[in-house]
């Protein structure tokens, strides 16, 4: 039998194992959630070594643990395929919005639904699953195979930046793969060469020493709440632009054939009306909506609190007031030059009434990668094998920490191919992944490794 014969007639129990990994709540960004992370860690491990890999470690970092697996049986002559993943999920909040409960998976229709399944577990099991088929028809893989799963990529891989520097030769390879983005329609595969990069501030603006009656105080201590209020208010013009000194010096121009390039991509406004729910887009009007989203850098308030959010009416000035702001980042911002920015701007704009803190997150600089290679065209032919077309190639505008950790620790230009859709819901309520894509994705990475085994 063929691998690609093996895949299809085990998809069922494919699916079923991916459920249960599904269940496992790893929550990177909750301390509740820790024991959770090494069950789902655990339960990669054991797939793995089912799935034939020779070596299989559990392996600590300065955080949440990385799974790595290696199965070099291809023989020195192969090359050897260094696949990435992420294990960990975004938090299932808001939890009364989900139809079914985020951590336990069901299928409804073509979808199967859960936090995670899209991004990123439903995508990197593509890859645990293509090797096993390989393992029960041929013995072993075309190609040499190492993984690396992490459990920080949704808190912005602090840790595994380290860990690649610290395991150079452990991770060397010839190809790298990684499956965590979309593609465009089941029938339009995308290959990404670029992502955006990523600056996450937090700031805290005080007032008085603690909550005050505002009655009593009302009219002469300025409220927190509004201060921040302004000064958020004050980071974009009216037009959409970011009004923070120097955020578009390094900023590198679109050039007329990349433009050009960007609107031959097939896009459908009315279905991203729909697709967002929002009545018009918004933002910088001489850019258009893929440039926006993809190739411009933003600036946006995730969250914004303080005072009192309970239920019914209290009556205070409240002494303090949060926001956590990230920017989008596109070649050749520097997250850290970019955070430092706002901050002393946010610092220079606050009224003398408040205080103003800041504490930087983290930050990913963005990733441009090397189209013309021959992994990428091997990519592309597999992707005609797995679905049918051609893929698009084009930028997007999330952003994969691991990505440039690749390019400058180990020489390598990863191949972004992904299996989700854009409308799957990541981070969001009713996250999904369309299970065509899973089986098709199947085919995909079947493929790809045996292009990559003919053509070495
Ligand atoms: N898989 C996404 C990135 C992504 C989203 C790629 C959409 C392609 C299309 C990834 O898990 C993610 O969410 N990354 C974070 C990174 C951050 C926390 C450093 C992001 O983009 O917000
Ligand atoms: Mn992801
Ligand atoms: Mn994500």
């Amino acid at each position: 039998m063929k691998p690609s014969d093996y895949a299809r007639q085990h998809e069922a129990d494919f699916v079923a194992e991916l459920m249960d990994f599904l269940r496992i709540p790893s929550v990177s960004t909750e301390e509740a959630h820790r024991d959770d992370i090494h069950r789902a860690a655990d339960f990669l491990r054991q797939r793995l070594e089912e799935a034939g890999f020779e070596r299989v470690e559990v392996m600590p970092t300065g955080g949440h643990p990385v799974v790595y697996a290696e199965w070099m049986a291809a023989g020195e002559e192969a090359p050897t395929v260094l696949i990435y993943g992420h294990y960990d999920v975004q938090p299932p909040d808001p939890l009364e919005l989900w139809e079914t409960p985020p951590f336990e998976p069901t299928i409804r229709e073509d979808y199967l639904y859960a936090r995670g399944v899209a991004d990123d577990k439903g995508q990197l099991y593509v890859h645990v699953k293509a090797a096993e088929s390989w393992r029960a028809t041929v013995g072993h893989p075309p190609v040499n195979l190492k993984c690396l799963f992490e459990g920080e990529e949704e808190i912005g891989s602090v840790h595994l930046g380290p860990f690649i520097r610290e395991h150079r030769d452990l991770l060397a390879a010839d190809v790298a793969v990684i499956s965590d983005s979309h593609i465009l329609r089941p029938d339009l595969p995308a290959i990404l060469y670029g992502l955006r990069g990523l600056a996450y501030v937090e700031i805290t603006v005080s007032g008085p020493a603690h909550d005050l009656h505002s009655g009593s105080y009302g009219g002469a201590v300025h409220n927190p709440l509004h201060a921040l209020a302004e000064m958020v208010a004050a980071l974009h013009d009216e037009h959409g632009r970011i009004t923070v000194p120097g955020f578009y010096d390094k900023v590198r121009p679109l050039t007329a054939e990349e433009r050009e390039e960007m609107a031959r991509i097939p896009f459908d406004r009315e279905a991203w009306l729909k697709e967002t729910g929002v009545p018009t887009d918004w933002g910088e009007p001489e850019y258009t909506i893929i440039e926006r989203t993809s190739a411009r850098p933003t600036l946006d308030l995730n969250g914004m609190w303080g005072g009192y959010t309970g239920e019914g009416a209290k009556t205070i000035i409240p002494a303090r007031a949060h926001a956590k702001i990230s920017m989008r980042l596109v070649p050749d911002q520097e997250p850290e030059e970019i955070s430092r920015l706002l901050v002393d701007y946010l610092k220079a704009i606050a009224p003398p009434t408040v205080r103003v803190e800041a504490r930087i997150l983290h930050g990913a600089p963005a990733a441009l990668i090397e189209r013309h290679s021959p992994a990428m065209e091997a990519a592309s032919r597999a992707y005609e094998i797995g679905f049918g077309a051609r893929p698009v190639f084009m930028r997007e505008g999330g952003s994969i920490p691991v990505v440039t950790t690749f390019q400058k620790e180990l020489g390598l230009q990863p191949v972004l191919m992904g299996f989700g859709l854009p409308d799957d819901g990541i981070h969001a309520p009713n996250e999904r992944f369309y299970l065509p894509n899973f089986s098709h994705g199947l085919q995909t990475v079947i493929a790809f490794w045996e292009i990559l085994a003919e053509h070495h």
